[in-house]
């Protein structure tokens, strides 16, 4: 979580400073902060609460502070303290000469503390990073060597972090560092920018290069100096960032969410192409580097990842189970890391993450990788610190994603999902050709289907609307669908905050059936296929406990009218293929009740989009 970004040049760096936050504000919104030299003075300027704060304190005195051409800037998620100004990063030592701002969490700040204390230091906030402030300029004390200071002090600190950092007494000069956490550094003409991700800096330079662990970089406008904890120089890999400033625009929708809703039938396209060619052919997947001898022996499968990626590998399982024959366990990365897991040369571990650069998710496939796994990630960062870890990378292509809650990059998850269980079924010839076909002609023309939907998505809103009032819903399914009602579930509670749970139907009558009455409503994901007539007699038993009643089907069966108020009907698909068009309205359902209700719909309040610590 938090963003980061920094600026030595000629430039305003408090404008560069602000931007920049602006576009890295999903990840952290708790509160924000500048530090600049100004009239040779390091100065801070710091607000809770969203960014606009802040940028009202800077407009206040704009012509004073837009006169320093050096700063960092940090927004941040809290993980240490509560989210006030004080709390606010940059952190400064008791001289005030040092600026810190960090993402990550430094996991001995209490021992650093006390010794610091010990040590004459004053500590003004609640924050591990704090310790940091101090440690530099303790060791700045000594040195008189902003990098040197920094070196240090990283050897005493354990956890992760990014950081930047400024001093005072060195002019024009900022040095930045980082551990598990994710920094570049963008190269302009007589000036550099540094960054927790791309879209802060792609508007000023698409020439970059990211930080690896331990690595530490010197900037001034003049010059850029790279080295290893240990000292030693390294040459950066500069390398020219495939992104579009245009990617960060709403493009004339209301919320960037609606907006990556609807760009989901695109999304479905470029994950197929150059991979799905023909309905005959052979999928493509060039990216899958493990040979197909050890494909046809592979023992098993296990699937890391957290949230709605953790979703989209739950519906992985079934394909890859019903197409393969291999069995596949899926796990949150977060429990994973901490269980003796049974992972070997004959185990493909395959990690998904939109960020890559989920800090459980990072862990789980190291872990893995240490025990001589084949490393499969699928992400839609192919520049992430995940990304690095991989034997085979497969990139979703979804194009940025700004919204808190994922939606466009589940879609790309599921259907390189699909890929992957086609790619391996050809090799080990599991499953029968006609029914690959059939699958793969359903796939090609998914997106028209997705837009069928999105074209008649205010029946959808119509619907959602009549449930925004309640204060619990329940998503009922089977099978493959299930994953869809967790996912249902999870973006109605991440944008509207209504405690929303995802049942598999079968177990509704075994507890959670105790909470209906009259006020709960109940969303069966009622999908033809071999699961269809239980969904619609557990949906009976709801009916009969007086639940407010809604189908989402692609069934035409006009009985259905009397057993469910209300009915979104989607076209017609096979249940393999059908969790990737029954999430549509689901998503759209969230969106419409989350915007009716007045909520912030991409930025979530107590949420990040990218989550940086375990
Ligand atoms: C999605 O809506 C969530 N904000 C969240 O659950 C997310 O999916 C999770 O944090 C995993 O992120 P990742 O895919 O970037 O690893
Ligand atoms: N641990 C630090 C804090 O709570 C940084 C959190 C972040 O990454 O935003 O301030």
């Amino acid at each position: 979580m938090c963003g980061i970004v920094g600026y030595v040049g000629n430039k305003k760096a408090v404008d560069i400073l602000l931007e920049g936050l602006t576009s890295l504000e999903y990840r952290g919104y708790d509160s924000s902060g500048v530090a600049l030299n100004i009239d040779n003075k390091v100065q801070l300027f710091k607000a809770a609460g969203k960014l606009q704060n802040l940028k009202d304190i800077v407009n206040k005195n704009y012509s004073e502070i837009s006169k320093s051409t050096i700063g960092i800037g940090h927004i941040r998620w809290a993980t240490h303290g509560a989210p006030t100004v004080e709390n606010a990063h940059p952190h400064s030592c008791n001289c005030g000469r040092v600026a810190v701002v960090h993402n990550g969490i430094i996991e001995n700040y209490k021992e650093l503390r006390e010794k610091l204390e010990k040590n004459g230091c004053t500590f003004r906030s609640q924050t591990d990073t704090e310790t940091v402030a101090h440690l530099v300029a303790s060791k700045f004390a000594q040195t008189q060597d902003l990098t040197e200071a920094v070196r240090l002090a990283t050897k005493e600190i354990e956890g992760a972090y990014a950081l930047c950092v400024i001093h005072q007494d060195v002019k024009n000069t900022i040095v930045a560092t980082r551990r598990n956490a994710p920094l570049l550094v963008g190269i302009g003409e007589k000036e550099y920018y540094v960054a927790s991700d791309v879209p802060a800096i792609i508007q000023y330079t698409k020439q970059a290069f990211y930080l690896d662990d331990n690595q530490i970089v010197t900037l001034t406008p003049d010059s850029m100096k790279l080295i290893d904890i240990e000292n030693n120089s390294i040459s950066p890999k500069i390398e020219t960032l495939p992104w579009e400033p245009v990617a960060l625009s709403k493009m004339g929708y209301k919320h960037f969410m609606l907006k990556e809703i609807h760009e989901q039938p695109d999304v479905v396209r470029n994950v197929l192409s150059g991979k799905l060619r023909a309905i005959d052919e052979n999928i493509t997947l060039n990216e899958v580097t493990l040979d197909k001898d050890k494909i046809k022996n592979l023992n098993r499968i296990q699937i890391v990842a957290c949230g709605t990626s953790l979703h989209a590998a739950m519906v992985g399982k079934y394909i890859i189970e019903d197409f393969c024959g291999i069995a596949v366990d899926v796990e949150p990365s977060s429990e994973y890391i901490y269980r003796k897991t049974i992972t070997d040369k004959n185990t493909l571990v395959i990690g998904v993450s939109q960020s890559g650069e989920t800090a459980d998710t990072i862990t789980a496939v190291r872990q893995a990788k240490s025990k001589g796994s084949h490393i499969l990630i699928i992400t839609n960062r192919p520049d992430s610190t995940m990304a690095r870890e991989a034997d085979s990378l497969v990139p979703v292509n979804a194009g940025i994603e700004v919204s808190v809650a994922a939606t466009k990059s589940y879609m790309a998850q599921l259907i390189s999902f699909y890929l992957i269980a086609i790619y391996i079924a050809e090799i080990k010839e599991s499953i029968d050709k006609k029914e690959l076909s059939d699958l793969k002609h359903e796939l090609i023309v998914l997106p028209q289907k997705i837009e069928k939907i999105l074209a008649h998505k205010e029946d959808i809103q119509k619907c959602s609307k009549a449930f925004s009032s309640s204060k619990d819903f329940i998503f009922i399914a089977r099978g493959i669908n299930f994953p869809t009602a967790l996912e249902g579930a999870l973006k109605l509670k991440e944008i509207s905050y209504i405690n929303a749970t995802g049942y598999t139907a079968g177990e509704l009558k075994h507890g959670p059936i105790a909470m209906l009455d009259e006020t709960m409503p109940v969303l069966s994901i009622l999908m033809s296929g071999k699961v269809y007539d239980k969904i619609l007699s557990n949906s009976e038993e709801a009916k009969a406990r007086n639940a407010r009643m809604i189908a989402l089907t692609d069934s035409v069966d006009e009985k259905l009218n009397e057993l469910f108020d209300n009915i979104i009907r989607i076209p017609e698909i096979s249940e393999i293929l059908s969790p990737a068009l029954a999430i549509v309205p689901l998503q759209l359902i969230a969106y419409y009740i989350a915007e009716f209700l007045g909520k912030d719909v991409d930025q979530p309040r107590n949420l990040a989009k990218s989550v940086t610590v375990e």
